[in-house]
């Protein structure tokens, strides 16, 4: 058994859980009308209800016995502290660094690295203003229309979404277009009807190396030198990257390179040069407001102790749910349209910080870690998933992102859509009894035999737990704090688990596998050592490209 299931306050919690298993929140809510007031905490307009939890005031109390016992607020101080913690790979993870606000000095290495982070903001500022005034032209002086982000995971994934959630504040004449899956029909359809005079590409990856995105940056390059000549590539391409070197060989000007470091992991990476098309789009001063979010929820994070501090107690409930009722899977169900890409911008966050199957030390884990992510907004997702969240035999924890304002005050739109996220949370946790069934469909005048029938399939068990996490409006501050809120949460929780949450080793055999396998398929070399399943795809795909 591994230490931590063996520690006082898992043990503790172990049989805490034997006691609160039975109970319903129904109930709950009626013994305490204090609840809310009690589960629920505010940070820079942000609030966090997690009343609506199979939860006791005796829970929160273990639960941060486990926290305390797993040393998450030393490992919190050791991250700000610039330490090297992820250890695969001997790095800082200093993503806090890129929005830190204060005048505090952030180390690393023993080295402040914010008049580095700054250079670059004012770098950013610079081409953006020239970008977004119509200083820096087209190859033939004509203004830039779109910005196309050529980049995958880490360098694509927050880019868009925090674009689609800020979609409100993008200009007209300015527009961006993501390029990031290998297969062709993306690059192609996201460059079909585009003007090349008024296209600016950016190449977005911390390495410079990853296979999809170079050479989806080639076949750009391609597409624009055959429509403007190759003197136009200089006027048409920047990039994001920690590789000089290599966007110095792809032909793009090192002058507009824009550079972050070794110690900014790809899925934090949203707040580093990666952002650029963000603040391309929606401008400069915007970006910073979202940095300006990310930091206060860090300040939160930071200065907070454990029974106040929003992203240990997600990190807590979370824990609750995967390892003590057994439930691996985490819905997130933002209530407004424009956070419709967020789930999946968190499962890479999340997924890949957390996927892990052995500790720190290397032993396989006997627990469960990350959890499965997933979601939609609402209520789109309501008519599809939720019949499963109310009545499936499955069980997840779910959070509820609810906006309070809409930037498009239409009618009662925002009335209804609001009732919707408070009816939902309403229904998952009180549910409906048979024996309520059963008088709702005597009051309608049905049949004994009738109401026998369908009594059953009308019976909602509630008691399924939610948290609602209310925003004033969607902003870039709004967004950028939210984003740091659960990547602080993932951060705890990878220090519960006692995994590194800041690699990712678990994407590299594929990549290996493809390399040797794409010249068998392209006939270069014999279909040798192949397992039969994949040796007879291989014959058989290459028959069907022929035929
Ligand atoms: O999916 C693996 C990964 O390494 C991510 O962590 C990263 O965000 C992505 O690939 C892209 O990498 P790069 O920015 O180096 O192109």
């Amino acid at each position: 058994m591994s230490a931590l299931t063996q520690s006082t306050a898992w043990q503790a919690l172990e049989a805490h859980h034997r006691e609160i298993k039975p109970l319903h929140m129904r109930d709950l809510f009626e013994q305490d009308p204090e609840r809310f007031e009690k589960f629920s905490e505010r940070s820079t307009g942000l609030l966090l209800d997690y009343s609506k939890n199979r939860i006791t005031e005796e829970t929160m109390k273990l639960l941060s016995n486990l926290a305390d016992e797993c040393g998450v607020l030393k490992a919190r101080d050791r991250m700000f502290a610039g330490e090297h913690i992820n250890m695969t790979e001997d790095r800082a993870v200093f993503h806090v660094a890129l929005r830190n606000r204060s005048e505090r000095p952030m180390m690393v290495d023993g080295r402040d690295v914010m008049p580095d982070v700054r250079d670059v903001l004012n770098k950013m500022r610079r081409f953006t203003q020239d970008v977004r005034s119509g200083t820096w032209r087209g190859v033939t002086g004509r203004h830039i229309k779109t910005v196309v982000n050529i980049g995958i995971g880490g360098s694509d994934l927050g880019v868009i979404m925090a674009l689609q959630s800020l979609r409100s504040y993008q200009r007209d004449d300015l527009s961006p277009r993501f390029i990031s899956n290998v297969d062709s029909s993306h690059l192609v359809e996201t460059l079909r009807n585009l003007d090349p005079e008024t296209t600016l590409f950016i190449v977005a990856s911390k390495t410079f190396t990853t296979q999809e995105t170079m050479l989806n940056a080639t076949s750009a390059r391609s597409w624009l030198v055959k429509r403007l000549g190759s003197g136009a590539v200089s006027k048409h391409f920047v990039a994001v990257s920690t590789n000089e070197e290599k966007v110095a060989d792809f032909g793009i000007d090192t002058d507009y390179m824009f550079p972050f470091w070794d110690w900014v992991g790809g899925r934090y990476s949203t707040w580093s040069a990666i952002g650029l098309a963000i603040a391309l789009v929606i401008g400069m001063d915007k970006f910073e407001e979202m940095l300006e979010g990310a930091h206060a929820m860090d300040e939160h994070f930071r200065t907070s102790p454990i029974e106040h501090n929003m992203p240990v107690i997600m990190a807590l409930l979370g824990v609750w749910y995967s390892n003590f009722f057994g439930w691996s899977t985490h819905a997130v169900l933002p209530y407004d349209q424009y956070l419709t890409r967020f789930p999946q911008y968190l499962q890479q966050v999340d997924m890949e910080s957390n996927g892990k199957r052995v500790d720190l030390e290397g032993r396989p884990v006997d627990y469960s870690t990350g959890p499965i992510v997933f979601g939609h907004a609402g209520t789109n997702a309501q008519h599809s998933f939720f019949q499963l969240l109310h009545q499936g035999s499955w069980k997840c924890s779910m959070d509820f992102i609810g906006v309070a304002n809409n930037h498009h005050p239409l009618r009662e739109h925002q009335t209804i859509l609001l009732s919707n996220f408070l009816a939902q949370t309403k229904a998952l946790m009180r549910g409906k009894t048979e024996d309520e069934v059963r008088a709702e469909l005597k009051a309608e005048g049905l049949s004994d035999e009738k109401i026998d029938l369908v009594a059953p399939h009308k019976t909602f068990p509630g008691n399924k737990p939610t948290n609602s996490i209310i925003l004033p409006l969607v902003t870039p501050f709004t967004i950028g704090q939210l984003l740091a809120l659960y990547e602080h949460k993932i951060f705890v929780q990878g220090i519960l688990w006692n995994i590194n949450s800041f690699d990712q080793w678990g994407v590299e055999l594929g990549k290996e596998l493809a390399s040797e396998i794409k010249p068998k398929l392209m006939g270069e070399v014999p279909i040798m050592d192949e397992d039969s399943s994949t040796a007879g795809l291989i014959h058989y795909m290459k028959r069907l490209k022929k035929e």
